[in-house]
């Protein structure tokens, strides 16, 4: 299938619910949407005069419209119609720091004066480095621009030091748009997925070819069995698996206990190495992400999104052994603006002064209180849902069985997500529009009356959505 988030993969209905209620409550709300946002329906049409599809990237085309934004500044953002939001998207993931952050600011702002780009290392490169070798337990680092950069050189690196040519992915997880990792990302039922215990590996996009696609071996998140049944069939054939320790782009999907750390000896018995994609999970999920938090030690460690602070960074952490094929030039990993000195000040304050252990003490406070307060509004409405977080990270799985893997994902209900959405966003709350894929990211700069509006949205949500519940309370 083309990659395309304008609806999401899984055409799932909740069996009972009030289909034509819950209809007539979207579109109810996407013309509260619209109403609010002429302006951006003006620059919108503009745009797509002279951006294809009037956007920047391909995600940002959303339904109702894309919205524009003027600016932000602490834990809100603001739209050009003048709407205010709390900042629950972050960016995708991004905003750990929020906007304007001071020390962000004065960093980056210091910096500027002195100079930006150079292709030359800089002090705070090495500074970066040492404290991201502390937090997440890998010993040499390299520096990119984004989380596809850090996994393309993630991958060519496995190849390399292995000299072996196929690679496993998990499906379901997104690692960038880079040929190797651009397969079974969103796959629908009728994409030729193959059955459960044998995913096919499906293109992610046109213009990927399948020459490239079949060097990709899929696996499913939670099964270590069928890991080793790739490992058995292409003996001393496959270079390494890339994963994200916790599955952060369906919705949140933690691994189950012992799986990290069985699936690394057993890729390590075949030969084969391991990288946890950590761009996502990284800061967000703790102060050392989920490489620390699991305790399990990977070959590589890939990090961009929030380390930069708002700035365009990303990274690859890897064992000596392995950093020795970049060191000695076996394999080049290079890039005109990598390690440039505006990220890489901005990335310094970020792990020295925004992202503090006190942070995280607040962050983990909030998501205590989301959850409670979430999680008590799905009980007393009786809604088939649940909650999931990690670190700064949550999201509600609109299902009452536990998500382990895509396939239990591509079963999830995809319209609660847009309605919750579309009700969060008109109560001045803005969550990434693919509310299934990807829900909320506290940043750091978030106060009590932030959540509160967060919470009391959804208490709204709630009680609107068990009318539409077998038994529920009609709608008029
Ligand atoms: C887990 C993961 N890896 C890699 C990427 C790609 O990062 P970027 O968009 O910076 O290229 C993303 C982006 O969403 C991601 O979520």
């Amino acid at each position: 299938m083309v990659l395309d988030r304008t609806t999401s993969p899984g055409g799932a209905t909740s069996p009972g619910i009030d289909d034509s209620a819950l209809d007539h409550l979207i579109g109810e709300q996407e013309q509260i949407f619209l109403d609010r946002q002429p302006r951006s329906r003006q620059l919108h049409a503009r745009a797509a005069k002279v951006l294809a599809g009037g956007v920047t990237s391909s995600w940002q085309i959303t339904r109702p419209q894309p919205v524009f934004i003027e600016r932000g500044a602490g834990s809100k953002i603001y739209d050009v119609d003048g709407n205010e939001y709390v900042d629950l998207h972050g960016g995708y993931g991004a905003g750990l720091a929020g906007h304007a952050h001071p020390a962000i600011v004065e960093a980056v702002a210091r910096q500027v004066r002195r100079g930006t780009h150079f292709a030359q290392p800089s002090e705070d490169a090495v500074v970066v480095a040492e404290l991201l070798a502390e937090r997440f337990g890998m010993p040499k680092w390299r520096l990119t621009n984004s989380g596809t950069e850090a996994t393309m050189d993630a991958v060519h690196l496995m190849r390399a030091v292995t000299g072996r040519d196929l690679i496993i992915k998990v499906e379901g997880c997104y690692h960038g748009h880079h040929d190797a990792v651009q397969v079974s990302v969103m796959p629908d039922e009728d994409d030729g997925i193959g059955p459960a215990s044998r995913p096919a590996s499906v293109p992610a996009s046109s213009g990927i070819p399948r020459a490239m696609t079949d060097l990709t071996l899929v696996a499913t998140f939670n099964d270590l069995g069928s890991v080793s049944r790739i490992l058995e069939e292409h003996p001393d054939g496959v270079a390494g698996m890339i994963l994200e320790p916790i599955m952060m782009n369906a919705g949140i999907i933690h691994p189950v206990d012992g799986y990290l750390a069985e699936l690394v000896s057993l890729l390590h018995r075949h030969g084969a190495l391991v990288c946890f994609d950590e761009v996502k999970t990284g800061l967000a999920a703790g102060y050392g992400g989920a490489t620390a938090a699991t305790g399990v030690r990977p070959d590589i460690v890939c990090l961009a999104k929030a380390i930069g602070g708002g700035l365009i960074a990303g990274a690859v952490g890897a064992t000596e052994e392995l950093m020795a094929h970049v060191a000695d030039g076996d394999y080049e990993m290079v890039g005109t603006f990598n390690g440039n000195a505006l990220s890489m000040a901005a990335a310094r304050a970020m792990l020295e002064e925004v992202a503090t252990p006190a942070a995280y003490e607040r962050l983990d406070r909030q998501r205590e209180v989301i959850g409670e307060r979430l999680g008590s509004s799905i009980s007393r409405h009786g809604l088939p849902a649940h909650v999931v977080s990690a670190g700064a990270k949550g999201c509600v799985t609109f299902s009452t069985s536990p998500v382990r893997n895509y396939r239990d994902f591509l079963a999830v209900d995809d319209r609660f997500n847009h309605l919750h959405w579309l009700v969060q966003h008109n109560g001045g709350v803005f969550l990434p529009p693919w509310g299934k894929t990807e829900q909320w990211l506290v940043s750091v700069q978030h106060d009590d009356a932030d959540i509160d509006r967060f919470t009391d949205n959804f208490e709204r949500f709630a009680a609107t959505v068990s009318s539409l519940l077998p038994g529920g309370n009609k709608l008029d």
